[in-house]
């Protein structure tokens, strides 16, 4: 695997690999990577020639008052599993080679109405900066391919919708949610869990399903649904920030005669903040 941490040397190596017929698959990442990443990474082998993989923790998606500075760093372990995965190109870049002129002058990428609800309601700023180190990175890497997780359900909605948008010439890839045992979602926030609280973190998992079990057992009242999930959640202890049934391609509240559904949650624990969703056909 070769390691590049400037635009001009990695987009040198890739024009090579183009130029020898290659497809370009491109997984971009914060780091502190674990199972779920490397299946992303997986998943881009199988469909492409060529896998690069971006590890930057991007500051302009952070909130003032949220984790950017304490966010974990295992450089020297995720490139041994970048390695084991066998990726080939690994950029990681540092802040003043993805924002030269400083994230303040930025040029940004907006994405309205889809990232004013649920985790852009308690996260405002944040899918800006997502939609805009997004934008960069495919402007750079220029994949064929680019592979996201479901788990982060919004996040790929809102990509798909920019690269709809601005006629961005990549593929967008949606690669299952990897869990534990006991249906948690795997995340590098896991790891701010407490032993104590992680055996009843599932119940964001089971609630979700559950509401998805009662739609598909016809019903409809998806307010009441909404209410009595929140209720399951706080009875295990945990605040809800949200739980929606929403239409799966722009996340307004789902409609009666909906066919795509997505349920989305996100509650907090003492030291995280967890997200999931399932996805239902009616
Ligand atoms: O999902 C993430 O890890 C980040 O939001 C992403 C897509 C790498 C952008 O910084």
């Amino acid at each position: 695997m070769q390691v590049f941490h400037h635009v001009a040397s990695l987009r040198e190596a890739l024009a090579e690999a183009r130029r020898d017929g290659k497809t370009i698959g491109f997984v971009p990442t914060m780091g502190n990577l674990h199972d779920a990443h490397i299946e992303l990474v997986n998943l881009a082998r199988k469909q492409c020639d060529v896998v690069v993989v971006s590890i930057f923790v991007n500051r302009l998606q952070f909130g003032l008052n949220e984790d950017w500075d304490t966010y974990p760093r295992t450089m020297q372990a995720d490139m041994a599993k970048l390695r084991a995965a066998n990726c080939d190109y690994l950029f990681h870049p540092d802040e003043a080679e993805i924002y030269p002129n400083g994230m303040d002058e930025q040029t940004k990428v907006i994405c309205p109405a889809m990232t004013d609800v649920l985790c852009g309601a308690s996260r405002p700023g944040h899918f800006e900066g997502v939609t805009t180190v997004v934008a960069k990175l495919f402007n750079i890497v220029q994949p064929k391919k680019a592979v996201f997780g479901i788990k982060d359900f919004q996040q790929l909605a809102v990509i798909r919708r920019m690269v709809e948008d601005l006629c961005i010439p990549v593929e967008i890839v949606a690669a299952p949610v990897h869990r534990e045992d006991d249906g948690l979602a795997m995340s590098s926030r896991n790891g701010y869990l407490s032993e104590e609280e992680r055996p009843r973190v599932a119940i964001l998992n089971r609630s979700l399903n559950w509401v998805s079990d009662e739609i598909k057992s016809g019903r409809k009242d998806f307010a009441a649904l909404e209410d009595e999930a929140r209720a399951k959640i706080e009875q295990a202890g945990f605040k809800v920030d949200y739980f929606s049934i929403c239409n799966s391609k722009d996340l307004q509240p789902a409609a009666h005669d909906d066919s795509e559904i997505t349920i989305l949650g996100a509650m907090y624990t003492s030291g995280a903040r967890l997200i999931d969703n399932v996805s239902v056909s009616v």
